[in-house]
């Protein structure tokens, strides 16, 4: 486990932080709290103090009762959460005039910032050449949730949901930092299962979530990268702002074949149906047949149909779903299909794949290469999977 420094900027999300410091503290986390006078005028200090057991620092550098440099090295990782546009705003411009900035000026510790503030505030082209200086520095710097704000507008600026960061910290533990390595790339993403009707209320469907495809989805946009995803029948909430919803195998191919023109990257992770009902009855099937016959016909084979289309530059990835003799038939699929990059699933683990939250991949490239990412969250593979594949898909 970690050791984390959670900075507290002045904002009313700072009930947040709270909450946020819970859950660390829960996940196994040692947490130091530091915040700045305003953020100390909203929360009172007390709380942070006796969830954190651990004296909460909050005075200017001179009156601190630490000193900022052993804050500094003490931390892991640098959290800030709620991040004011007056603190990024500093934090840019090497400003260390409290002993949360001299201590963030201080820190080798790797760096994640969750701005929160009135949408406006945050739209400023001044608030937003600063985030860029931050990413640029090698900070994570998360985009702000939409939805209701303090002063009672809608828009962009809300803090993130604490279960987000918190997931978004362990990630990161996990992987290192990393660079917005996709900027300026359009990827396209399908994930989980299809549905095809047999009648107005019943249909042919498969196990898969949809959790791998979302894992990636959002995996490519925290890299940078502009991301579309195209969402088979159960919907979760994804959180991307780019989300298309396609029932059926049909309803895909529309989705698939009008977007991935402009994509420079396509991942195809959705389980499609591989038949579906030839005739399916309008109305709901009455059960007055001792036994009814379905009749079954092949649905187009998506992945292979976009890259029949494919053109220079683009980067394709196909998933193959396997139970027995898996390498063989991911080989066979990595050439039939035409893409660049097969993802090995191993259907038959129950503990991996299909509908849970982990899962094990070997990846196989067309030039030749072949890589094992152990099991694993998804919501980590995902990010070790595309960094990995990032050198081939930028060169492109
Ligand atoms: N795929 C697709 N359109 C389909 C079926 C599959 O685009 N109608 C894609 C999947 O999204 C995946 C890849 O093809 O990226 C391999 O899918 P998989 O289910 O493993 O194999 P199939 O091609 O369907 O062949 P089989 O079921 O015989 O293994």
């Amino acid at each position: 486990m970690s050791n984390i420094l959670l900075g507290a900027t002045g904002g009313i999300a700072c009930y947040k932080a709270v909450y946020l410091l819970r859950l660390l503290k829960r996940a196994g986390h040692a947490v130091r709290v530091v915040m700045t006078k305003d953020a100390a005028r909203f929360v009172g200090p007390l709380t942070f103090e006796t969830l954190s057991e651990s004296p909460v620092y909050i005075e200017s550098l001179r009156g601190a009762p630490i000193d900022h440099i052993a804050l500094s090295t003490w931390a892991d990782l640098f959290l800030i959460a709620p991040a004011s546009a007056n603190t990024i705003a500093k934090i840019a411009h090497g400003l260390a005039d409290n002993l949360l900035t001299a201590a963030l000026l201080a820190t080798k510790a790797d760096v994640m910032l969750y701005p929160a503030m009135n949408e406006a505030m945050f739209l400023n082209s001044a608030t937003q050449t600063n985030i860029e200086t931050l990413i640029s520095r090698g900070y994570f710097v998360a985009k702000p949730a939409s939805g209701e704000l303090a002063c009672l507008e809608n828009g962009a600026g809300r803090l993130a949901e604490p279960e987000e960061i918190l997931e978004q910290v362990d990630i990161r533990l996990a992987i290192g930092r990393f660079k917005p390595l996709f900027a300026g790339k359009r990827f396209l993403i399908t994930a989980g299962a299809t549905i095809e009707a047999i009648d107005a209320v019943r249909y042919i469907s498969n196990y898969s979530s949809g959790k791998m495809g979302l894992a990636l989805a959002l995996a490519a946009e925290n890299l940078g990268g502009d991301v579309e995803l195209i969402y088979g029948a159960r919907p979760l909430k994804s959180g991307l702002k780019n989300t298309i919803y396609a029932k059926s195998a049909e309803d895909m191919r529309q989705a698939v074949l009008e977007r991935v023109e402009k994509a420079d990257v396509f991942i195809m992770n959705a389980a499609v149906a591989d038949y579906t009902p030839r005739h399916p009855n309008r109305e709901k099937i009455k059960k007055t047949a001792d036994s009814i016959n379905l009749e079954l016909v092949k649905t187009v084979d998506i992945l292979k149909e976009a890259a029949k289309l494919k053109r220079r530059g683009q980067f394709f990835i196909g998933f193959a779903a396997e139970s027995e003799n898996s390498e063989e038939n991911a080989l066979k699929k990595l050439k039939d299909k035409g893409v660049d990059l097969i993802a090995l699933n191993d259907v038959s683990n129950h503990e991996i794949g299909f509908n849970s939250d982990y899962n094990e991949i070997t990846a196989f490239f067309a030039d030749g290469e072949r890589v094992v990412f152990a099991k694993q969250p998804k919501r980590i593979l995902a990010y070790r999977f595309l960094l990995h594949a990032a050198e081939r898909i930028n060169s492109r």
